[in-house]
Formats: structure tokens, C-alpha cells, sequence
């Protein structure tokens, strides 16, 4: 799933009427024989989805797709048939488990900088971003173990790491009395987007960056730094990765705590699955043996394309398109929410990303409700509950801006507006 939603076991609407009758719930996975118990935990938000998009007209602020007009799509086909002509091996055969060697050279020249000297032994190649959370959860997490997990958390980590059943530490970073170093100790791991975190849209500043890694190196725990947004900075120069702050002080080749997750998913296409981790020589050691078993290689024809197209700057080409399409997207949304919502939500405009975070003003607003209630009005959106761990929160909902035209995002609002309405007046 990309940057998905909703919510556990949640029904399945009928249709796009504001008074449709809501269809019941589908049958559980785990309800069937055979199946690991962990399914049990898992949420409908894929059949939710599949039903959504059959909706007829509906409004999609719930998922976290980025707007397909912006692929290069002819030069990456001209791309796939020079690759295949050119390196048949490479493009259609098996290939290294780490990576095709020459893109793991340039990812490893692409992360370093003055003060941080990576090689390709600091590289392994993924299929996607999520391929390297799910090797992160096969070779850190043990039975019963902890995860410190920044708070709300990615749905699509939650996910990976399901099957086995780890044991969350919320950490909400942003708080004054939050102590990285006490939600750390004894964890398995850290896991953490600070650049505009899928859900939240929230930068972690450089104070609480700095707090961060100062804890990762003090208490020996590995921090993760999933980092898909870091391209999509609207204004102000980039913050210094965990990765630079991690290194600094440490000369020499990388062997620090910090296991950095990059991805061409938001930045070119995520059809090429393309993702990268950069890490101490033996994290990449043990996660290639995780991949091994996962799924012996990414695809050699994404990673000849992804390494043809990193060579010829065709990301850096596009980069200023991608840009200025979500700002104003980001912009039109914000203005609608201002216009439509703005008495019944709070939320801060993000300053890059895909997402505005927003929390209702009315304790009463259950958000798992109102996505159902929405998807009868014509919009989805995704309530707080798959972020959190415990499926607790349900006050906030996140909405995407990277999907949608500026006269979408308002009739979005609109419509979110009367779902929210509609919730509250059956809360009575
Ligand atoms: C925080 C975060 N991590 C990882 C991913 C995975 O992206 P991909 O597998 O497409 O690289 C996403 C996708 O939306 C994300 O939001």
C-alpha cells in the first residue's frame, strides 16, 4: 500500500448515496482455517479500498498516491527498451541479492557527503521502500520485542511488522517531557519519518533530530530514518538527515546506529519499486540475508532503468514540476480546509510531503465513523485509528493533497464538511 488507510474492520459501503445502507462486514481473514494468528490483528483496510474505488464519483483524500501525469513516461520506455537491448543479463536474469553493483556505487556517491563517506558495502538495493521495513522487522524483531515507534505511525510499517506481533512505545517527538533516550532503551529498534511524516505531514526539528540520535548512539539502538518525503520540501532549505547528524564526530566509513531508508517511489515512479537502505556494512549483511529469503533480488529491469535515469538526472529534471504541482496542490487544499472546515478541525499546514494532519475540534467526531460516513457523502479520508498501534486514536484523520486537482480538494472538503455534520448529528 502506499500511504493507504482505513480502518479495522470496518463495513463496506453499498455505494455513494448519502443514505445508503452500509453492507456488513466482511468476513475476517483469520475467521478461516490454517491461516497464523496474526491475521486476526490485521485491518479491512483493503477491502475498504477495493469497495471505494468502485464508488462511483468519489473523492480519494484517503490514499497517498502521487499524480501520474507527472512520469516521464516515454523517456523511461525509451529507457526500459535500451536497457533490455543493451544488458540482457543485468535487465532480465537473476542478479546480486544486495544490488546491481554500479547502483549501489551511486547510491552510495548520491547519500555521501563532506562528512559522511559511504561505499556500496553501506548499500542495499530494495524492492521499494516498504521491502526494507519488512527486512528491518526480519532481522531485528524478536518474540515480545519492542519497537519505539514516532507517533502516529506509518500504516504501511505497521503492516510489515504485524507477523510479529512486536510491542509499540509510542514516541511523540514533539512533546517538551518526551525522552528519546527512556522510550530507546531496550527497544529492538526505533522507528522514525522525519521529514513529514506519513501520517502527521510533520518535520522533526533539528533540536529533536540532534535528542534523537544522541540517544540511538547512547543506548545502542538501532533508529530507523524511513525517508520517502525528503525530496518534497515546499520551503526552507533540507534539515541534516539522522544519518549526517549520526555521523558527524565519527570519521571513517559508516558504522553508526542509524538504518536510512530512501525510495525513487516519490521522486520518479513507485511502479519501479525501487528503494534503497543505508546502513552499517553488517546491518546491510544481515538485511541482504533477510532478502535472500524474501525475494532473492529486486527486479533487474527497475534497477538498470532506476540507475540509467539517476545517471542522466532525470529526477533532478522533474523535480521542479513535482515541486510546484504539490505546493499549489498543498496551497488549494489548505485554502479549502480554511473555507469549509476550519470550525470543525485543527491542523497546521506541512511545509513539504503529501498529507495534512487534522484532529477534530468536537471529541464526539469518531473518525473511523466518519470515514464510512464520508464514503456515503463521496469522499474518503483515513481516521487516525490505522496509525495507532492500539487502534485507539480516533480523533484525527489524515488527508492526502498529491492525488487530487485544486476543484477535487475543495468539493472534497465540501463533501467532508456534510460527512462531518452527518457524524456528529448521530452522535446525539
Ligand atoms: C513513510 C513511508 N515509508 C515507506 C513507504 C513505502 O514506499 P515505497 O515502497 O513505494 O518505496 C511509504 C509509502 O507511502 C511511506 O509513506
Amino acid at each position: 500500500m502506499p500511504a493507504h488507510a482505513p480502518a479495522p474492520h470496518t463495513p463496506v459501503p453499498h455505494a455513494a448515496a448519502p443514505d445508503a445502507p452500509i453492507a456488513p462486514a466482511q468476513p475476517q481473514a483469520a475467521s478461516r482455517r490454517g491461516f497464523a494468528p496474526w491475521l486476526a490483528q490485521t485491518n479491512d483496510v483493503t477491502s475498504v479500498f477495493l469497495a471505494a474505488g468502485q464508488i462511483p464519483d468519489l473523492i480519494n483524500l484517503g490514499g497517498g498516491l502521487p499524480e501520474p501525469s507527472l512520469w516521464p513516461v516515454e523517456e523511461l520506455a525509451d529507457l526500459a527498451a535500451a536497457v533490455i537491448r543493451s544488458h540482457p543479463a543485468e535487465a532480465l536474469g537473476y542478479g546480486p541479492i544486495p544490488g546491481l553493483p554500479a547502483l549501489r556505487d551511486l547510491i552510495a556517491a548520491r547519500c555521501s557527503t563532506a562528512n559522511l563517506r559511504l561505499t556500496r558495502d553501506n548499500v542495499l538495493i530494495t524492492t521499494g521502500g516498504m521491502q526494507a521495513l519488512e527486512l528491518v522487522g526480519k532481522v531485528l524483531l524478536q518474540p515480545g520485542g519492542t519497537v519505539a515507534a514516532q507517533s502516529p505511525a506509518y500504516l504501511g510499517a505497521l503492516d510489515a511488522w504485524r507477523p510479529h506481533v512486536p510491542r509499540y512505545r509510542p514516541m511523540r517527538i514533539e512533546r517538551n517531557d518526551h525522552d528519546p533516550r527512556a522510550a530507546m532503551q531496550g527497544a529492538q529498534f526505533a522507528y522514525t519519518v522525519p521529514n513529514f511524516s506519513n501520517p502527521s505531514g510533520r518535520l522533526v526539528s533539528l533540536p529533536e533530530r540532534q535528542a534523537l540520535v544522541a540517544a540511538a548512539h547512547e543506548t545502542g539502538t538501532w533508529l530507523i530514518e524511513d525517508d520517502p518525503y525528503g525530496v518534497l520540501y515546499y520551503e526552507g532549505a533540507p534539515l541534516p538527515r539522522l544519518l549526517d547528524l549520526s555521523a558527524a564526530g565519527h570519521p571513517g566509513p559508516y558504522a553508526g546506529p542509524v538504518v536510512y531508508m530512501g525510495s525513487l517511489s516519490k521522486e520518479l515512479t513507485p511502479g519501479l519499486r525501487i528503494g534503497w537502505v543505508v546502513a552499517a556494512p553488517a546491518m546491510i549483511a544481515a538485511l541482504a540475508t533477510a532478502k535472500q529469503g524474501s525475494d532473492m533480488c529486486t527486479s533487474g529491469l527497475s534497477q538498470m532503468l532506476a540507475l540509467r535515469a539517476l545517471e542522466g538526472g532525470m529526477t533532478e529534471r522533474i523535480r521542479p514540476a513535482i515541486l510546484s504541482l504539490y505546493r499549489a496542490r498543498r496551497d488549494a487544499l489548505c485554502a479549502a480546509m480554511r473555507e469549509h472546515l476550519a470550525g470543525d478541525l485543527d491542523w497546521q499546514v506541512p511545509s513539504g510531503g503529501m498529507f495534512v494532519w487534522a484532529t477534530a475540534r468536537d471529541p464526539r467526531l469518531d473518525t473511523d465513523r466518519l470515514l464510512q460516513v464520508g464514503l456515503a457523502h463521496g469522499v474518503c479520508i483515513s481516521p487516525s485509528s490505522v496509525f495507532d498501534p492500539q487502534g485507539q486514536d480516533r480523533r484525527s484523520l489524515r488527508i492526502n493533497f498529491t492525488l487530487n486537482p485544486p476543484e477535487a480538494l475543495e468539493e472534497g472538503c465540501r463533501r467532508l464538511a456534510r460527512a462531518i455534520r452527518a457524524t456528529l448529528a448521530a452522535a446525539e
